[in-house]
Protein backbone atom coordinates (compact mmCIF):
# COMPACT_ATOMS: atom_id res chain seq x y z
CA UNK A 1 0.00 0.00 0.00
CA UNK A 2 1.34 3.66 -0.75
CA UNK A 3 0.21 4.78 2.54
CA UNK A 4 0.53 8.40 1.86
CA UNK A 5 -1.85 8.34 -1.07
CA UNK A 6 -4.28 6.16 0.68
CA UNK A 7 -5.07 8.55 3.40
CA UNK A 8 -5.44 11.11 1.02
CA UNK A 9 -8.76 12.39 -0.42
CA UNK A 10 -7.90 14.29 -3.59
CA UNK A 11 -10.29 14.76 -6.02
CA UNK A 12 -12.98 13.18 -2.89
CA UNK A 13 -16.45 14.80 -2.72
CA UNK A 14 -18.29 14.87 1.01
CA UNK A 15 -21.14 15.89 2.39
CA UNK A 16 -21.01 17.18 6.10
CA UNK A 17 -23.78 17.55 8.05
CA UNK A 18 -23.77 19.64 11.47
CA UNK A 19 -21.39 21.65 10.66
CA UNK A 20 -22.72 25.54 11.25
CA UNK A 21 -20.62 26.29 14.28
CA UNK A 22 -16.77 26.75 14.53
CA UNK A 23 -17.17 25.35 18.26
CA UNK A 24 -18.67 21.82 16.98
CA UNK A 25 -17.02 18.78 16.50
CA UNK A 26 -18.46 18.64 12.86
CA UNK A 27 -16.62 21.58 11.82
CA UNK A 28 -13.57 20.45 13.13
CA UNK A 29 -14.17 17.13 10.97
CA UNK A 30 -15.04 18.55 7.55
CA UNK A 31 -11.80 21.13 7.91
CA UNK A 32 -9.95 17.81 8.48
CA UNK A 33 -11.45 16.08 5.02
CA UNK A 34 -10.89 19.55 3.02
CA UNK A 35 -7.17 19.51 4.37
CA UNK A 36 -6.77 15.95 3.29
CA UNK A 37 -8.27 17.14 -0.17
CA UNK A 38 -11.84 16.72 -0.25
CA UNK A 39 -14.24 19.18 -1.51
CA UNK A 40 -17.35 19.71 1.23
CA UNK A 41 -20.50 20.44 0.59
CA UNK A 42 -21.62 21.68 4.14
CA UNK A 43 -25.47 21.06 5.19
CA UNK A 44 -27.23 22.58 8.44
CA UNK A 45 -30.48 24.13 9.37
CA UNK A 46 -28.90 27.04 10.06
CA UNK A 47 -28.21 30.31 8.06
CA UNK A 48 -24.44 30.02 9.81
CA UNK A 49 -23.64 27.58 7.20
CA UNK A 50 -23.06 30.22 4.43
CA UNK A 51 -21.14 32.65 6.18
CA UNK A 52 -18.91 29.72 7.66
CA UNK A 53 -17.71 28.37 3.93
CA UNK A 54 -17.55 31.70 3.07
CA UNK A 55 -14.67 32.17 6.01
CA UNK A 56 -13.50 29.17 5.08
CA UNK A 57 -12.76 30.38 1.06
CA UNK A 58 -15.72 29.34 -0.01
CA UNK A 59 -16.37 27.46 -3.64
CA UNK A 60 -13.37 28.68 -4.69
CA UNK A 61 -11.70 26.70 -2.07
CA UNK A 62 -13.86 23.67 -2.52
CA UNK A 63 -16.51 24.75 0.21
CA UNK A 64 -19.88 24.84 -0.65
CA UNK A 65 -23.11 26.12 1.47
CA UNK A 66 -26.71 24.04 1.15
CA UNK A 67 -29.16 25.04 3.82
CA UNK A 68 -31.61 21.97 4.91
CA UNK A 69 -33.78 21.12 7.37
CA UNK A 70 -32.82 17.03 7.81
CA UNK A 71 -35.94 16.35 9.38
CA UNK A 72 -38.04 16.97 6.59
CA UNK A 73 -39.00 14.83 3.62
CA UNK A 74 -38.57 17.97 1.21
CA UNK A 75 -36.59 19.87 2.14
CA UNK A 76 -34.11 17.08 3.21
CA UNK A 77 -34.43 14.99 -0.34
CA UNK A 78 -33.46 18.96 -2.22
CA UNK A 79 -30.55 19.77 0.18
CA UNK A 80 -29.03 16.29 -0.60
CA UNK A 81 -29.70 16.58 -4.59
CA UNK A 82 -28.45 20.53 -4.34
CA UNK A 83 -25.45 19.03 -2.32
CA UNK A 84 -24.60 16.73 -5.15
CA UNK A 85 -24.96 18.51 -8.07
CA UNK A 86 -22.53 21.74 -6.21
CA UNK A 87 -19.86 19.00 -6.09
CA UNK A 88 -20.18 18.06 -9.28
CA UNK A 89 -22.07 15.01 -9.29
CA UNK A 90 -20.21 12.54 -7.68
CA UNK A 91 -20.37 11.90 -3.33
CA UNK A 92 -17.56 9.44 -2.35
CA UNK A 93 -18.13 10.91 1.43
CA UNK A 94 -21.31 11.49 3.90
CA UNK A 95 -20.37 12.29 7.36
CA UNK A 96 -23.96 12.19 9.31
CA UNK A 97 -23.15 14.45 12.59
CA UNK A 98 -26.34 16.62 12.70
CA UNK A 99 -27.49 16.36 16.38
CA UNK A 100 -29.51 17.47 19.11
CA UNK A 101 -29.37 17.05 22.84
CA UNK A 102 -31.68 17.69 25.67
CA UNK A 103 -31.35 17.18 29.69
CA UNK A 104 -34.09 16.35 31.82
CA UNK A 105 -35.24 14.01 34.50
CA UNK A 106 -36.64 10.80 32.07
CA UNK A 107 -39.54 11.08 34.21
CA UNK A 108 -40.21 14.60 33.02
CA UNK A 109 -38.43 14.64 29.69
CA UNK A 110 -40.89 16.68 26.77
CA UNK A 111 -42.08 14.80 24.12
CA UNK A 112 -41.44 17.02 21.95
CA UNK A 113 -38.00 16.79 22.71
CA UNK A 114 -37.99 12.98 22.74
CA UNK A 115 -39.64 13.07 18.75
CA UNK A 116 -36.97 16.20 17.88
CA UNK A 117 -34.25 14.12 19.03
CA UNK A 118 -34.92 10.75 17.80
CA UNK A 119 -36.07 12.52 14.60
CA UNK A 120 -32.52 14.41 13.96
CA UNK A 121 -29.67 11.83 15.72
CA UNK A 122 -31.19 8.89 14.11
CA UNK A 123 -34.56 8.90 11.39
CA UNK A 124 -32.76 11.82 9.17
CA UNK A 125 -29.06 10.06 9.61
CA UNK A 126 -31.22 6.77 8.03
CA UNK A 127 -32.69 8.82 5.18
CA UNK A 128 -29.56 10.57 4.28
CA UNK A 129 -27.43 7.12 4.55
CA UNK A 130 -29.88 5.90 1.96
CA UNK A 131 -29.75 9.25 -0.23
CA UNK A 132 -26.10 8.49 -0.39
CA UNK A 133 -25.76 5.08 -0.62
CA UNK A 134 -28.22 5.12 -3.44
CA UNK A 135 -25.69 7.65 -5.27
CA UNK A 136 -22.44 5.81 -4.25
CA UNK A 137 -23.82 2.23 -5.20
CA UNK A 138 -24.08 3.27 -9.06
CA UNK A 139 -20.60 4.97 -9.20
CA UNK A 140 -17.48 4.03 -9.71
CA UNK A 141 -15.52 3.34 -6.27
CA UNK A 142 -18.68 2.91 -4.12
CA UNK A 143 -18.15 5.52 -1.07
CA UNK A 144 -17.82 5.63 2.16
CA UNK A 145 -20.16 6.35 5.65
CA UNK A 146 -19.70 8.05 8.57
CA UNK A 147 -21.90 8.18 11.35
CA UNK A 148 -21.62 9.99 14.66
CA UNK A 149 -22.42 8.10 17.89
CA UNK A 150 -21.44 8.75 21.02
CA UNK A 151 -20.26 7.27 24.67
CA UNK A 152 -24.35 6.95 25.05
CA UNK A 153 -24.10 4.45 21.95
CA UNK A 154 -22.46 2.19 24.63
CA UNK A 155 -24.25 3.11 27.73
CA UNK A 156 -27.30 4.69 28.93
CA UNK A 157 -25.85 7.73 31.12
CA UNK A 158 -28.59 9.84 33.21
CA UNK A 159 -31.04 12.42 32.35
CA UNK A 160 -30.38 12.22 28.35
CA UNK A 161 -32.77 9.27 27.45
CA UNK A 162 -34.21 10.44 24.13
CA UNK A 163 -29.94 11.10 22.81
CA UNK A 164 -28.95 8.10 24.50
CA UNK A 165 -31.76 5.55 23.20
CA UNK A 166 -30.44 7.87 19.26
CA UNK A 167 -27.13 7.02 19.75
CA UNK A 168 -27.44 3.35 20.49
CA UNK A 169 -29.40 3.39 17.49
CA UNK A 170 -26.75 4.80 15.25
CA UNK A 171 -24.54 2.45 16.41
CA UNK A 172 -27.11 -0.36 15.00
CA UNK A 173 -28.44 1.74 12.21
CA UNK A 174 -24.35 1.61 11.24
CA UNK A 175 -23.98 -2.07 11.60
CA UNK A 176 -26.87 -2.92 9.96
CA UNK A 177 -25.89 -0.77 6.78
CA UNK A 178 -22.63 -2.44 6.98
CA UNK A 179 -24.32 -5.65 6.37
CA UNK A 180 -26.31 -4.86 3.33
CA UNK A 181 -23.58 -2.41 1.68
CA UNK A 182 -20.35 -3.55 2.27
CA UNK A 183 -21.04 -5.76 -0.46
CA UNK A 184 -21.75 -2.38 -2.92
CA UNK A 185 -18.40 -0.93 -1.96
CA UNK A 186 -19.99 1.35 0.42
CA UNK A 187 -18.03 1.20 4.55
CA UNK A 188 -20.58 2.50 7.13
CA UNK A 189 -18.85 3.33 9.77
CA UNK A 190 -19.33 5.37 12.89
CA UNK A 191 -16.62 7.48 15.44
CA UNK A 192 -17.75 7.76 19.05
CA UNK A 193 -16.81 10.93 20.81
CA UNK A 194 -15.88 10.41 24.07
CA UNK A 195 -16.74 13.37 26.72
CA UNK A 196 -16.32 16.31 24.57
CA UNK A 197 -15.11 19.95 25.34
CA UNK A 198 -18.37 21.79 22.98
CA UNK A 199 -21.26 24.34 23.47
CA UNK A 200 -23.36 20.85 23.85
CA UNK A 201 -21.64 20.00 27.02
CA UNK A 202 -20.50 23.51 28.43
CA UNK A 203 -23.52 22.81 30.72
CA UNK A 204 -21.92 19.42 32.26
CA UNK A 205 -18.38 19.43 32.25
CA UNK A 206 -18.09 21.70 35.64
CA UNK A 207 -21.14 19.15 37.41
CA UNK A 208 -20.36 16.82 39.90
CA UNK A 209 -21.31 14.34 36.78
CA UNK A 210 -18.39 16.29 34.44
CA UNK A 211 -15.87 16.21 37.27
CA UNK A 212 -16.42 12.52 37.51
CA UNK A 213 -16.09 11.61 33.47
CA UNK A 214 -12.81 13.44 34.12
CA UNK A 215 -11.74 11.38 36.80
CA UNK A 216 -12.32 8.12 34.73
CA UNK A 217 -10.89 8.86 31.47
CA UNK A 218 -7.39 7.81 31.23
CA UNK A 219 -6.35 10.34 28.89
CA UNK A 220 -7.18 12.80 31.90
CA UNK A 221 -8.78 15.61 29.72
CA UNK A 222 -12.19 15.92 27.75
CA UNK A 223 -11.58 15.55 24.31
CA UNK A 224 -11.12 18.76 21.57
CA UNK A 225 -13.10 18.61 17.94
CA UNK A 226 -9.08 17.98 17.01
CA UNK A 227 -8.88 14.87 18.46
CA UNK A 228 -11.34 13.32 15.66
CA UNK A 229 -9.77 14.53 12.92
CA UNK A 230 -6.85 12.03 12.13
CA UNK A 231 -9.80 8.87 12.58
CA UNK A 232 -12.58 10.99 10.53
CA UNK A 233 -9.71 11.61 7.36
CA UNK A 234 -8.78 7.52 8.13
CA UNK A 235 -12.35 6.39 8.07
CA UNK A 236 -13.21 8.33 4.83
CA UNK A 237 -10.12 7.32 2.81
CA UNK A 238 -9.28 4.50 1.30
CA UNK A 239 -6.67 3.27 4.59
CA UNK A 240 -9.89 2.24 5.62
CA UNK A 241 -11.50 -0.09 2.55
CA UNK A 242 -11.68 -3.07 5.06
CA UNK A 243 -13.34 -1.77 7.91
CA UNK A 244 -16.98 -1.76 7.33
CA UNK A 245 -19.42 -1.67 10.69
CA UNK A 246 -17.47 -0.69 12.80
CA UNK A 247 -17.78 1.47 15.72
CA UNK A 248 -14.25 3.37 16.88
CA UNK A 249 -14.57 5.16 20.27
CA UNK A 250 -12.12 8.19 20.10
CA UNK A 251 -12.83 8.93 23.86
CA UNK A 252 -9.30 9.31 25.33
CA UNK A 253 -9.49 5.85 27.06
CA UNK A 254 -13.06 6.18 28.37
CA UNK A 255 -14.74 3.25 27.35
CA UNK A 256 -11.63 1.11 28.32
CA UNK A 257 -12.11 1.96 31.96
N1 LIG B 1 -20.09 17.69 21.78
C1 LIG B 1 -19.96 16.50 22.38
O1 LIG B 1 -19.50 16.39 23.50
C2 LIG B 1 -20.36 15.27 21.64
C3 LIG B 1 -20.02 14.02 22.16
C4 LIG B 1 -20.40 12.89 21.48
C5 LIG B 1 -21.09 12.99 20.30
N2 LIG B 1 -21.42 14.22 19.81
C6 LIG B 1 -22.15 14.26 18.56
O2 LIG B 1 -21.37 14.95 17.60
C7 LIG B 1 -22.24 15.55 16.65
C8 LIG B 1 -21.88 17.01 16.51
O3 LIG B 1 -21.95 17.63 17.73
P1 LIG B 1 -21.42 19.10 17.90
O4 LIG B 1 -20.70 19.20 19.15
O5 LIG B 1 -20.70 19.50 16.64
O6 LIG B 1 -22.80 19.87 18.09
P2 LIG B 1 -23.33 21.21 17.41
O7 LIG B 1 -24.49 21.63 18.24
O8 LIG B 1 -22.20 22.17 17.20
O9 LIG B 1 -23.82 20.73 15.99
C9 LIG B 1 -25.04 20.16 15.72
C10 LIG B 1 -25.52 20.71 14.38
O10 LIG B 1 -26.69 20.02 13.97
C11 LIG B 1 -27.49 20.96 13.28
N3 LIG B 1 -28.88 20.53 13.21
C12 LIG B 1 -29.73 20.36 14.25
N4 LIG B 1 -30.96 20.01 13.78
C13 LIG B 1 -30.87 19.96 12.43
C14 LIG B 1 -31.79 19.67 11.39
N5 LIG B 1 -33.07 19.37 11.63
N6 LIG B 1 -31.35 19.72 10.12
C15 LIG B 1 -30.06 20.06 9.83
N7 LIG B 1 -29.15 20.34 10.77
C16 LIG B 1 -29.54 20.29 12.06
C17 LIG B 1 -27.33 22.25 14.08
O11 LIG B 1 -27.73 23.39 13.35
C18 LIG B 1 -25.85 22.21 14.41
O12 LIG B 1 -25.08 22.87 13.42
C19 LIG B 1 -23.66 15.31 17.16
O13 LIG B 1 -24.19 14.20 16.49
C20 LIG B 1 -23.45 15.02 18.61
O14 LIG B 1 -24.47 14.22 19.13
C21 LIG B 1 -21.06 15.36 20.46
Amino acid sequence: MDVAKAFSLADKSAIVTGAAKTTGLCYGMATALHDAGAKVALVDISDGIFGLAGSLGGEANGYYAVKANLCDKESREAGFAKAVEVLGGRLDILLNGAGLQHRCDAIDFPADKWDVIIDVNLSAMFYMCQLAARVMKNQPGGGKIINIASMTSFMGSRRIPAYAASKGGVMQLTKALSNEWCAFGINVNAIAPGYMDTELTANMIHTEQGKQHTARIPAGRWGKPEDLQGSVVFLASSASDYVSGAILPVDGGYLGM
